[in-house]
């Protein structure tokens, strides 16, 4: 994970992120590593659901997927992604409104707090698959940012 702030592209340390409210962490690949960390993550901030997500140059609808994602929005509740495979890019608004950049890769854990502004774009490459955590279903769609 390479987190930057965007208007002076320094490095934004993991405790830095973390007193933004946005947990980063590093876990294993396979899923003997990493379900328990995720286990521990849902029970102590009460995630319902899991599920995979898969982007790929050849998933339709593709550009109309990553549409909604890129324009800066938030969600009612915690956006939680581990990464594993591919790469994407998170802009995610510090508490005083700056862009925090945070370049996720596979064995990354990133959580989006509930209620803060952000936006996602897929990398060059175009792929990710990600494990994403949800308290409520309802509560991903998105709400975009008036400009
Ligand atoms: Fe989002």
């Amino acid at each position: 994970m390479k987190a930057t702030w965007r208007d002076d592209d320094t490095p934004i340390t993991p405790a830095r992120l973390g007193a933004e409210g946005v947990l980063s962490d590093r876990l294993p690949l396979d899923p003997a590593g990493h379900q328990p960390a995720l286990d521990r993550l849902r029970s102590e901030r009460g995630y319902v659901a899991q599920d995979v997500v898969e982007l790929r140059p050849e998933t339709p609808g593709l550009n109309a997927i990553c549409a909604k994602f890129d324009p800066e929005h938030l969600h009612d509740e915690d956006e939680v992604r581990f990464v594993l495979e591919g790469a994407g890019v998170f802009d995610i608004r510090s508490s005083d409104d700056r862009w925090m950049r945070v370049v996720v890769e596979p064995g990354d854990l990133l959580v989006v707090p509930a209620r803060r502004y952000h936006r996602f774009e897929l990398t060059e490459a175009r792929t990710i698959r990600c494990v994403r955590l949800f308290q409520d279903m309802s509560g991903w769609v998105p709400h975009y940012r008036a400009s």
